[in-house]
């Protein structure tokens, strides 16, 4: 049984990028995960097509590229030339969901959509079809390190739920504040894929760190996320 790990380089030391990815890669994470920031749809601003191909040379793991944008489909066709392996975009600033997720799907990639801590997950129920992946946030976005929102739990099982109501194949993935002490609660809501930036890269022994979030999330999985796991 196997629980996706991914660490997200927002938190890694952009000075040797290369080695911190290595690292990882070595260590046993199952994607990379890119933080696409804008400074207008979060207050931050980070990398773009130039970051993801850097990582694509650096590692054959698939690339799980988070767009806090607004207007993320003006980057789509940049992004999947540069190596992304999905694409995830935010319900909030998506009038137009279904369309970019059918065009991402189009361009061979994963197609993902995030639900910031405020968004009820009513907001991808009509495009349930059309996903390969959601992303319940437990922080706010823009920054690594934040506390995890404990009340997103709730949500989680919802989705979990919902999926596997629906027999979608999509992936339950969760992003911020996860750390080793609390993957065995996301995971027992009905997560797969855990993104984790900062419980990573703050540690000095990444395999361990990343072993130790994989077993704390495959003891705790629960009957529902251990069928969606084995799909
Ligand atoms: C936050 C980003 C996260 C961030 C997680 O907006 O989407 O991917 O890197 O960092 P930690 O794991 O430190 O909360
Ligand atoms: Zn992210």
């Amino acid at each position: 049984m196997t629980i996706r790990i991914v660490p997200s380089i927002l938190s890694a030391d952009f000075a040797k990028l290369g080695d911190e990815i290595a690292m990882c890669e070595a260590g046993g994470a199952d994607w990379i995960h890119i933080d696409v920031m804008d400074g207008v749809f979060v207050p931050n601003l980070t990398y773009g097509a130039k970051v993801i191909d850097t990582v694509r040379r650096c590692s054959s793991l698939p690339l799980d590229v988070h767009l806090m944008v607004v207007q993320p489909e003006k980057y789509f066709d940049d992004f999947v030339r540069a190596g992304a392996s999905g694409l995830t975009v935010h319900a909030e600033v998506a009038p137009h969901l279904h369309r970019q997720l059918t065009r991402i799907r189009e361009l061979g990639c994963r197609a993902g959509v995030a639900l910031n801590p405020a968004t009820p997950l009513s907001a991808v129920c009509e495009v349930l079809s059309e996903l390969d992946l959601v992303l319940i946030m437990s922080v706010n976005p823009g920054f690594g390190g934040q506390t995890f929102i404990p009340s997103v739990l709730r949500k989680i099982t919802e989705a979990r739920t919902r999926l596997d109501q629906m027999k979608s194949h999509a992936l339950l993935e969760v992003d911020g504040g996860v750390k080793v002490e609390n993957a065995r609660e996301i995971v027992a809501a009905g997560a797969t894929v855990l993104v984790a930036g900062s419980a990573i890269f703050s540690q000095r022994d990444y395999t361990a760190t990343i072993a130790a979030m994989r077993a704390a999330g495959e003891t705790a999985a629960s009957p529902a996320s251990r069928a969606a796991i084995h799909r």
